[in-house]
């Protein structure tokens, strides 16, 4: 079991890669009370000098070895694209450092049930940066489903589109750079199909290619049994209002968007509607309660956090892995 760490001092994160998800997620980091942006690591020096400037990190570096190799960081932050996640986790881990790893937490299920059973071994904590299994609206819904608000669940609807134009170059398209719709976007809704209806029995796919070969638009009807349960939609051209709802035999609750993060929670009942309204708003990015999430894993010892357990993790890329064939989407050297 890892050593604990004591209340006393922050939690100090190493920032794996400089771009988009590092600084929104570093800003939030360095929001909370427990943790503390320490140093970052970029393929190139002095972007990783920018980014440690603009985060107040203490150290940068020029390349990944040294930043896991770092004795001041607790727990290193993967947030390179996808095909790299496998890499850059197993190099923190083999280096002793607990691993954040952004979503999708590898390009396929193979990979993850490696990376997670590396860490294990090793004796580090390990989690996907899946945000929305955090979000407090999220763990109401949770709640009041235990409480029975809704009846029994029987349905789920959710969708992520994104609206990005078609361009080979960007991360959304281009498959050696892990593109397409489905591991990018798809992974929420189907995280938010597993979390309130479980492993589907069985998933039909139909969806749409776009001339690089990645998955544009994908529809998913997750079966349990012969009852339709969930419908699932993701595209990477298409806007969507990216809403969702659960959808109960006494109710059904609905979250505004955007759905991966959502701004609000409306239970509706033949009692009338009630409303809550979002607890981070005003308040950094919405990452808060997943760096508390992994702070009080750190400090309590675990090797995995009971909210976001490998096993789901596997489980929903295995789901994908499957999608992702159903479409016709190979990535290149994917093992
Ligand atoms: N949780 C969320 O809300 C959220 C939101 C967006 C994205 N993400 C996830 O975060 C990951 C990164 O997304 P992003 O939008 O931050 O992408 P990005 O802005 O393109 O940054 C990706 C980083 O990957 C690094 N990288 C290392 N080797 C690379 C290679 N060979 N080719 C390309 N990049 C390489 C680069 O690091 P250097 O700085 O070292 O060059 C780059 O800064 C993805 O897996 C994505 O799914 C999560």
């Amino acid at each position: 079991m890892p050593t604990p760490i004591a209340d006393g001092r922050p939690i100090r994160w190493g920032i794996l890669g400089a771009g988009g998800i590092a600084d929104t997620v570093s800003g939030d980091i360095n929001l909370t009370s427990g943790n503390v942006v320490t140093a970052v690591a970029a393929r190139h020096a002095d972007r990783a000098a920018r980014f440690a400037a603009k985060h107040g990190a203490a150290r940068s570096y020029g390349d990944y070895r040294s930043l896991v190799n770092d004795d001041e960081v607790d727990v290193v932050y993967v947030t390179t694209t996808h095909p790299y996640h496998r890499e850059h986790a197993l190099l923190a881990i083999e280096a002793g450092k607990a691993v954040l790893i952004e979503k999708p937490v590898c390009l396929n299920a193979r990979d993850a049930r490696e990376v997670f059973a590396a860490a294990t071994e090793a004796g580090v904590f390990s989690m996907e940066a899946m945000w929305t299994r955090t979000n407090p609206l999220v763990r109401q819904a949770q709640q009041l489903i235990a409480d029975g608000a809704i009846g029994e669940v029987r349905g789920v609807r959710n969708e992520f589109g994104l609206g990005r134009a078609f361009d080979p170059k960007n991360r959304l398209y281009e498959l050696a750079n892990g593109g397409g719709a489905l591991l990018d976007l798809g992974v929420y809704p189907a995280t938010f199909a597993f979390l309130f209806l479980g492993q589907p029995d069985e998933v039909r796919t139909v969806g749409t290619l776009s001339p690089t070969g990645s998955d544009e638009t994908v529809a998913m009807q997750w079966m349990y049994g012969d009852h339709p349960g969930a419908q699932l939609w993701t595209s990477a051209l298409i806007h969507a209002p990216n809403e969702a709802a659960i959808l109960g035999t006494k109710g059904w609750i609905s979250f505004l968007p955007e759905a991966y993060r959502p701004t609000g929670l409306i239970l509706h009942t033949d009692a009338g509607e009630v409303h809550t309204p979002d607890p981070l708003a005003g308040n950094g990015r919405g990452y808060q309660p997943e760096i508390e999430e992994v702070e009080r894993c750190l400090r309590a010892g675990l090797l995995e956090s009971p909210l976001i357990q490998h096993a789901d993790t596997i489980a929903i890329l295995e789901i994908l892995d499957g999608a992702r064939a159903a479409v016709g989407v190979v990535y290149p050297g994917e093992r």
